[in-house]
């Protein structure tokens, strides 16, 4: 396992909305927004696509990394889907950027980024690649029913992005799917296919959210303690738990049951709803840019998501 993250940046849309703006038209309050997830506004999209804001992030990665657009090697974007269908988002990225490495995407839910980081480090180590750019990029607010207060109050739309390259951060990576797509899904249609006995149109996200939850604070604990075990830590030796940021009581129950200080798990929910895969990647730029994370600091990267998939990480920051 040979990885370190060299430079990140961000690609956020302008328009902020807040949860007095979403009560403007629906059955919903900001005291209930705020009490169930810690949410206070999320940036949408109005005029920006999802390849401005993955541009955006990569070129802010790019030269906080010193490198040129041609001097990467191999993009990967995660996303649950980007501008098309096809091409890909990476591939939209590349033409946006100028590139001619290969480019693809992962889709994983919400894990995405874990599960980039994953698939960079095999190309490292198989030295394919030296510099791989890692994109997140989410536009939720195209998969939501703004008619749904259970769910479109809970996303927003944004980018995130990393270059990596040969390092010893990473020192451990762990992923596992535990497969029940009804959970949370985001249905595809069948088009206008005239021999579909029964057509399904393109679909809003679907989510038992309580059942998420549940999964994610059993799915973090138990990816931690693995974690823990493989590397002979404590939990008292990871100076930063960077979850996924799906709703700030699940990372107060999961900070609670291990007893840490509120310090060693910082969120930005409250700003940007649930970027879904930007989301840890978007809050490791923000640590980043106000000097919260120092060289040999050992941070626990954990993220859940439709699948529903996991992924959990080690790095000590090179
Ligand atoms: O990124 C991974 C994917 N997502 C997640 O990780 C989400 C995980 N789950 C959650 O974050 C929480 O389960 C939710 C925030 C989705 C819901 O919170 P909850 O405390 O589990 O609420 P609930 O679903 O049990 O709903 C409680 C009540 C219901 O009313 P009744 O049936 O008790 O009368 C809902 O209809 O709250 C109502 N409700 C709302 N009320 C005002 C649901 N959404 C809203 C809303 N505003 N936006």
């Amino acid at each position: 396992m040979s990885l370190k993250i060299v430079g990140t940046g961000k690609g956020i849309p302008a328009r902020s909305v807040t949860n007095q703006e979403l009560s403007d038209f629906l059955d919903t309050s900001d005291e209930w927004i705020v009490s169930r997830t810690g949410i206070k506004s999320r940036n949408i999209c109005s005029h920006e696509t999802l390849s401005d804001l993955s541009a955006a992030a990569a070129r802010q990665a790019l030269e906080k990394s010193h490198l040129l657009a041609n001097e990467i090697d191999l993009i990967i974007c995660s996303t649950i889907e980007g501008d098309f269908r096809t091409p890909s988002l990476a591939c939209c990225l590349s033409h946006d950027l100028g590139t001619m490495c290969p480019a693809f995407d992962v889709n994983a839910g919400c894990t995405g980024f874990i599960y980039a980081l994953e698939v960079a480090s095999s190309f490292l180590a198989a030295k394919k690649a030296n510099n791989i750019l890692i994109v997140c990029a989410e536009m939720m607010s195209t998969h939501m029913d703004w008619t749904d207060r259970n769910t479109c109050v809970l996303f927003g739309d944004g980018a995130a992005a990393c270059v990596v390259t040969n390092g010893n951060a990473l020192k451990y990576l762990d992923l596992s799917v535990t497969a029940n797509p009804a959970v949370l899904n985001i249905p595809s249609g069948t088009g206008n296919n005239p021999f579909v006995s029964k057509p399904r149109e393109n679909g809003f996200v679907n989510m038992r959210g309580q059942d998420v939850f549940k999964f994610a604070v059993g799915a973090v604990e138990t990816g931690l303690k693995q974690a823990l075990h493989a590397l002979n830590v404590s939990t008292e030796q990871i100076d930063l738990f960077l979850l996924h940021q799906a709703n700030k009581r699940i990372v107060d129950s999961i900070r609670t049951k291990l007893q840490q200080p509120e310090e060693k798990f910082p969120i930005n929910i409250e700003r940007y709803g649930n970027l879904s895969s930007a989301s840890i990647p978007l809050l490791l730029f923000e640590l980043l840019e106000e000097n919260k994370i120092k060289s040999g600091d050992t941070l626990f990267m954990s993220a859940f998501g439709a699948g529903l998939t996991t992924g959990n990480c080690v790095m000590v920051w090179e």
